[in-house]
């Protein structure tokens, strides 16, 4: 072909591209996804699963006051989680119309959920999705799933087939316009994909639906990259935070060789996580850098943000010691808020911001808004506040939330930290004899030592890796478990359940399906001082094997370069079965490139024909 030509069949192929066709979106499509046996009847075909009541109770730490509030639920499951055992073909519900909503932050797999909810649905009963979240639904925006439509986001990352949001369902009117759209559209079941406060809606939804009597299964599927949503070994772990905590690691790796390469470098880097340190301890498992802070361990310590910058500067210098001036800091995005000091702060603020909002917003600078706000908190708290950099303390009055909280993602702990340690490194340069020397913690070197230490620079770059792994193509795991959740959920509508959150555990033998009941899974939590019913979030344990192998190992991290750059999450190929370290220690698997569930199937065949 002429060098003309050629250009035009390149142009046409890259212009073919669009429209979510890359190279490897096409080929992520087409890939197989492992299921779970169960789903399969002895003839092979893909079938709704029955469940049988396993003899697992649970019982959430809010037990007393979820009496009270779901009696009907609790009167109907007695708290008993359900198994999936294989269903009866023949006792197949018909003419079903089920709606599925996504809820909070994206997650990767959420379009797998959907294409597992049409294939068990099947073309004898109707799927419709919800636009934009629990807006969507109050506001009854559906839009039908078709055959084609699954087939097109199969395996593909993002919320972006029906968008999501965050409104909480709390209002006597909120869960009128649910009833009007179940009506109206003459649901026979509501799927909710979400996080904790997510399945803390659909709980109260199922509740309200059987106290009036509106026939409306309501279950759940867990999503959260946080990984906050996990219960021992009933649910391991949310979907998404495999693929997130790949994305990141590969990123965090390559961060890591480049400090060591150009030796120059503290690379300071803030990982999502609005909570719990999960994501930041699994990437550490995955990547071995100097530092991950694990803020679930600060607080258990009740370490103050001076004493966190202490034990930095403390790997920082011991590294300087032996002429490793670069590194990695791995920072949870949730640090702040656990750190006791600055809870308390952002506790104080909390209540001064609801009360005074307004006022705060008008006033014009932020000295102006310092001098209404400092009276009005406690004074170590303004003193505090005092110490921190403006715009950390722009960010404490002005980022809030959905629910009047402090938008920590947009915080940026990480810049507060290159700020404070580098203070402290200048202040170990122009005072050695208060930091050098004899003494507890001092450095005790020789004079000439001394120089060569003052010698260098802190040179530091920040970081926040949040929202480009909330929308990676999901990885083999999250593929299979989003496809296995959406044919759960499915099953538990057709077989009349409401009130239950679907699960996929034993990751490495096969898959087990099973329903949790949601109102055996709720906490009372202080919301704006008063108890409120919400699904727990899960922390990192400081007991578990997981935490105890990076304590265990954190030290020789810091001492030298030991970390593995993990690469790539891979769809197909060496590492495609690899699942998280963390939850491979903690549900006790003897490895975690060990990803077994089921048997490969191709989504396009289980969906059928037609449109
Ligand atoms: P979910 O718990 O809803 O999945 O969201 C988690 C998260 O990714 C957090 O890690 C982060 O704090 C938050 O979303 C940020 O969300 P946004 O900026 O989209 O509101």
């Amino acid at each position: 072909m002429a060098p003309d030509e050629n250009a035009h069949v390149l142009a046409d192929k890259v212009t073919r591209t669009a429209r979510k066709h890359s190279l490897f979106e096409d080929a992520v499509r087409d890939l197989p996804i492992p299921i779970c046996s169960v789903f399969f009847d002895a003839g092979g075909r893909l079938t709704p699963v029955a469940f049988q009541e396993t003899n697992i109770v649970v019982t959430g730490s809010g037990h007393e006051q979820s009496l009270a509030a779901f009696p009907l639920s609790i009167q109907r499951s007695r708290n008993a989680v359900l198994e999936a055992i294989p269903g009866d073909t023949a006792g197949n519900a018909k003419g079903k119309r089920v709606a599925v909503l996504f809820s909070g932050g994206p997650a990767p797999g959420g379009h797998n959920v959907l294409a597992g909810l049409k294939a068990i649905l099947g073309s004898d009963n109707t799927l419709v999705g919800i636009k934009k979240g629990t807006k969507g639904l109050f506001a009854g925006d559906l839009v039908e799933i078709t055959r084609n439509d699954a087939r097109s986001i199969v395996n593909t990352g993002g919320f972006d087939f029906l968008g999501t949001d965050r409104t909480k369902v709390k209002t006597p009117e909120q869960f009128a316009s649910v009833r009007e759209t179940i009506r109206e559209h003459r649901l026979n079941g509501l799927v909710v994909v979400g996080g904790d406060d997510s399945n803390t809606n659909a709980a109260f939804i199922s509740e309200y639906l059987l106290r009036e009597n509106v026939e409306c299964s309501v279950i759940s599927v867990p999503k959260t990259i946080d990984g906050d949503l996990a219960i021992g070994n009933l649910l391991p772990t949310s979907f998404g935070f495999d693929t997130a905590t790949k994305v990141y690691a590969q990123l965090v790796g390559n961060l890591i060789q480049d400090s060591a390469s150009a030796v120059k470098y503290w690379h300071f880097v803030k990982l999502m996580g609005r909570t719990a340190s999960k994501i930041t301890l699994e990437v550490a498992l995955q990547t071995k850098p100097a530092i991950a802070l694990i803020s679930e361990e600060i607080y258990e310590k009740n370490m103050s943000l001076e004493q966190v910058v202490d034990y930095i500067v403390r790997v920082i210098s011991e590294r300087r010691l032996k002429g490793i001036n670069h590194g990695v800091i791995l920072v949870p995005e949730g640090l702040i808020e656990f750190i006791p000091e600055m809870r308390q702060l952002i506790q104080e603020l909390n209540k001064v911001l609801a009360e005074y909002d307004r006022d705060i917003t008008d006033l014009p600078t932020l000295k102006n808004k310092q001098e209404f706000i400092y009276p009005l908190i406690s004074p170590p708290s303004a003193q505090l506040m005092a110490s921190l950099p403006e715009d950390i303390q722009e960010m404490l009055i002005l980022e809030r939330g959905d629910h009047g909280n402090v938008k920590v993602s947009q915080i940026e702990t990480e810049k507060l930290l290159i700020d404070k340690v580098r203070y402290r490194m200048s202040q170990m340069k122009r005072h050695t004899d208060r930091y050098f020397g004899k003494g507890q913690g001092k450095l005790d070197i020789p004079p000439e030592q001394i120089e060569d230490f003052k010698a260098v620079t802190l040179a530091t770059q920040a970081h926040f890796l949040g929202y480009e792994g909330r929308c990676a193509k999901p990885s083999a795991l999250d593929q299979a478990m989003t496809f296995s959740l959406g044919l759960a959920a499915g099953s538990l509508i057709l077989a009349g359940k409401t009130g239950y959150m679907a699960t996929v555990t034993d990751f490495d033998k096969g898959g087990r399906i099973l329903a949790l009941p949601l109102s055996g899974l709720l906490a009372s939590e202080m919301r704006k001082g008063k108890p409120e019913l919400v699904i727990e979030k899960s922390l990192v344990d400081l007991h578990s094997p997981a935490f105890q192998f990076f304590a265990a190992n954190r030290d020789r991290w810091a001492g030298e370069d030991m970390f593995s750059s993990p690469g790539p999450p891979q769809y197909w190929g060496p590492t495609s079965n690899q699942i998280p370290i963390s939850v491979a220690f903690n549900q006790g698997y003897a490895d975690y490139e060990n990803l077994n569930l089921g048997k490969n199937h191709n989504i396009g065949e289980l969906l059928g024909t037609g449109e």
